[in-house]
């Protein structure tokens, strides 16, 4: 069955970036999700707010921009914004569990209140141009509130719904809850596409085999632990015989652009440490080199340290 992958929004990882340096070197994405954008209450977005979506910063890899947000005023116009960018389709966080934002009543924080979720949509869908996908998981507490808001989902013309079968209280603990999946398959109208856990070709297998009606699938972490994993999901099989020395290449332009954006050394140090803290499973002893890059507190030491790593220790594992 032919079948389409997206890349998750994570944000702090998948910006324009990370999405456009990927695309220089690997492949097996159809589309992005962006990293949210949050709704203001100015009439019109800066470009400043904008720059991770604006068209020329994008063009190597199609993307769907989302918005994190609750109140339909402040959503619309910039909905709006997006479609005079190009963007017929939009996509809705309602998933987001970090207690800061879900206390706000927004990502996850909505999902224990269905009929805001309905009033939501129907204000919403009917002032805005494009086409709304939306970003869920099971619920913020409890995979019950996913189930009360299947009808409300329903009786909107939503373009796609992905769910990621977790609670936000569960954040990423535990196996996602495939039978929840399942039971928002057979209660949904929509297309529904898959989120969580696809760590390999043997796991996409495994819920591929499960869900044959499901063609839509969407990997987030494992992605930018092995940029390799999409095309050989795509593929199904492993044909890359030499592993590091394209992920290093990779690795470098990737750094090159982030020390072009970043103002200070700091930043650009944080944004490299999160990164190992992915880049590091993808190694024969990983945990070894990600404690010795989060130790360090200067640039110039990070350099020598993952120069050195790439010159005498990196093994790729599998
Ligand atoms: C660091 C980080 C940042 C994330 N940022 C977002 C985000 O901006 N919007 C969103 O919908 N999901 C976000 N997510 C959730 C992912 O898109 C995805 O749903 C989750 O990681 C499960 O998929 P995976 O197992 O393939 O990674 C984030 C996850 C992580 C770990």
């Amino acid at each position: 069955m032919t079948f389409k992958l997206y890349l998750a929004p994570l944000r702090g990882f998948t910006d324009y970036i990370f999405r456009n340096t990927f695309t220089r070197y690997f492949n097996g994405f159809d589309a992005a999700v962006t990293p949210f954008i949050s709704t203001m209450e100015t009439s019109r977005a800066k470009p400043s707010h904008l720059k991770d979506v604006l068209p020329e910063n994008n063009s190597s890899m199609s993307i769907v921009p989302q918005i994190i947000g609750n109140n339909p005023d402040n959503f619309v116009p910039l909905a709006r914004q997006l479609f005079d960018l190009g963007y017929t389709s939009i996509n809705w966080n309602l998933g987001c569990p970090f207690p800061m934002v879900a206390k706000k009543q927004r990502g996850s924080g909505l999902l224990p209140f269905p009929e805001k979720i309905d009033h939501f949509l129907e204000k919403t869908l009917s002032a805005i141009p494009n086409r709304l996908t939306i970003k869920t998981r099971l619920g913020r507490r409890d995979s019950e509130e996913i189930i009360q808001l299947m009808p409300v989902f329903n009786r909107y013309p939503l373009q796609e719904i992905i769910i990621h079968p977790r609670t936000a209280k569960q954040m990423y603990d535990g196996e996602p809850d495939l039978d929840a999946f399942e039971r928002c398959i057979e209660m949904t109208h929509h297309r529904v596409v898959y989120n969580g856990d696809i760590t390999d070709l043997a796991t996409f297998r495994r819920f591929s085999a499960r869900f044959r009606a499901t063609d839509r699938w969407m990997i987030g972490r494992a992605a930018v632990a092995n940029p390799f994993l999409p095309a050989i999901i795509k593929d199904g099989k492993d044909d890359f015989i030499n592993k590091v020395e394209p992920f290093r290449q990779f690795y470098e332009e990737l750094f090159g652009h982030y020390q072009q954006v970043f103002s200070g050394p700091g930043h650009l140090l944080e944004r490299m440490k999160g990164f190992w803290t992915y880049f590091s499973q993808s190694f024969k002893d990983g945990p070894k080199i990600r404690k010795k890059v989060h130790r360090t507190l200067k640039l110039q030491r990070y350099l020598e340290i993952v120069e050195r790593f790439f010159e005498e220790d990196a093994q790729w594992n599998g």
